[in-house]
């Protein structure tokens, strides 16, 4: 079979592998003779960022690794867009599916526009309405050049309409990371295997905290990091609480001579696989974290979350989930634990069409749309 006429999907980081995972296995079932390419961006290219994901979801390996690394902004943007667009003259396809809102999301989309070649986007129209957050940019400015918009819930469509977007252009059908951890939650260890051995003090029994933590907001400011930690330290004593440190993270924590006193109160992990992440959230009491994805995870396994931000662009996980917004004061952070380890956090309950068949219904109406508007 040529590739032409193909579908293009793109992945760069990782919270972009667990909502590809679903559409790829989808599309292989699909009654189909159109090809589906993958492109990786390189975006995250430590095993601990990509490889173990890849293999524990069974995302095939990449067609295409376009291996740009890190960078700033625009350094890792542009590096994607010239790497990306010579793939698009190569192949020519049909249409671009890019999904979440991480810089090779936007490059991504703009490169294919910029070749009048139609950008479909997965998880379209969430809005933290901040756009000092670099995932905002990117998520306003994907859904702009986007022709075809997949949401996960049905505000998103709202955020959409007000800036402009058609209603016709955006369809309704659930969460695809949610397809992912519903596929493979029985799979995850529990959180001894995990721990076995390790010193680390946290087990199911007495039960344990999962902390996540990398978003610049979070980490670059030394004297917010520094704060986050003093009061994490302080909920440990409370409750032992396992951090497996994003990349970004660990550098910061290093420069700023935080890491020592991290290590003293903290289970500090590396980065954690996706099987492996699973299981640490589905047996954690609480879990505090400046995720996006985590926010809506906690939300369909029932485990209460304080997100550490001021603001979500998942308002459904407050709303109807067992997610609290909590921001980065120590004493409203202590406070929101006390209530949760006395039962009073968030039971939640799971949001519509968060079912597991969210790839399939991007199926059902991608590839029809694909005939008709595919270039
Ligand atoms: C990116 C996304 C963010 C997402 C996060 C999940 C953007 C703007 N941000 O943030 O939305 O929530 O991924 O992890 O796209 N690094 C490594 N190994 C890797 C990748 C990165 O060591 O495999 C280190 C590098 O020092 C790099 C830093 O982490 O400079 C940050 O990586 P980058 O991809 O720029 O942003 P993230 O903070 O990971």
């Amino acid at each position: 079979m040529t590739a032409g006429g193909a579908l293009i999907s793109v992945v760069g980081a990782r919270p972009n592998f667990m909502k590809i995972a679903p559409i790829c296995a989808a599309w292989s079932a699909a009654q189909t003779d159109r090809a589906h390419l993958l492109v990786h961006t390189g975006q995250h290219y430590d095993a601990s960022m990509k490889v173990q994901f890849f293999e524990q979801l069974g995302i095939p390996e990449p067609d295409i690794d376009l291996g740009v690394g890190s960078g700033t902004h625009a350094m890792q943007t542009s590096a994607i867009m010239q790497r990306f667009e010579p793939v698009l003259d190569q192949h020519r396809p049909a249409a671009v599916l890019v999904v979440g809102d991480v810089n090779s999301t936007i490059a991504c989309a703009l490169t294919a526009v910029k070749k009048d070649i139609p950008v479909i986007h997965v998880e379209a129209g969430l809005r933290s309405g901040d756009r000092s957050m670099p995932e905002e940019i990117n998520r306003v400015l994907t859904d702009q050049v986007s022709s075809r918009l997949y949401t996960t819930e049905r505000a998103a469509l709202d955020n959409l309409t007000r800036e402009g977007i058609r209603p016709d252009a955006v369809c309704f059908v659930g969460n695809v990371m949610i397809d992912t951890l519903l596929t493979h939650s029985k799979q995850a260890p529990g959180i001894e295997a995990l721990t076995l051995g390790t010193g680390v003090r946290a087990d199911s029994s007495n039960g344990y905290g999962l902390v996540t933590l990398h978003r610049p907001a979070n980490v670059d400011d030394p004297q917010v990091l520094r704060r986050l930690i003093d009061a994490l330290c302080k909920v440990a004593q409370r409750l032992p609480l396992l951090f497996p440190v994003h990349p970004r993270t660990e550098a910061r924590l290093r420069a700023q001579g935080l890491w020592d006193q991290a290590q003293a109160h903290l289970e500090l992990l590396p980065p954690l696989g996706y099987l492996q992440m699973v299981g640490a959230m589905r047996d954690a009491r609480l879990v505090l974290t400046d995720s996006g994805g985590i926010q809506e995870e906690t939300t369909a396994l029932g485990v209460p979350c304080l997100t550490l931000r001021d603001n979500t662009e998942r308002p459904i996980t407050v709303d109807q989930g067992t997610n609290t917004l909590v921001g980065r004061d120590p004493e409203r952070i202590l406070e929101a634990v006390a209530q949760a380890l006395a039962g009073a956090g968030k039971a939640g309950r799971i949001p519509e069409l968060w079912d597991g068949r969210a790839a399939q219904r991007i199926l059902d109406d991608l590839l029809p749309w694909l005939e008709v508007h595919g270039a």
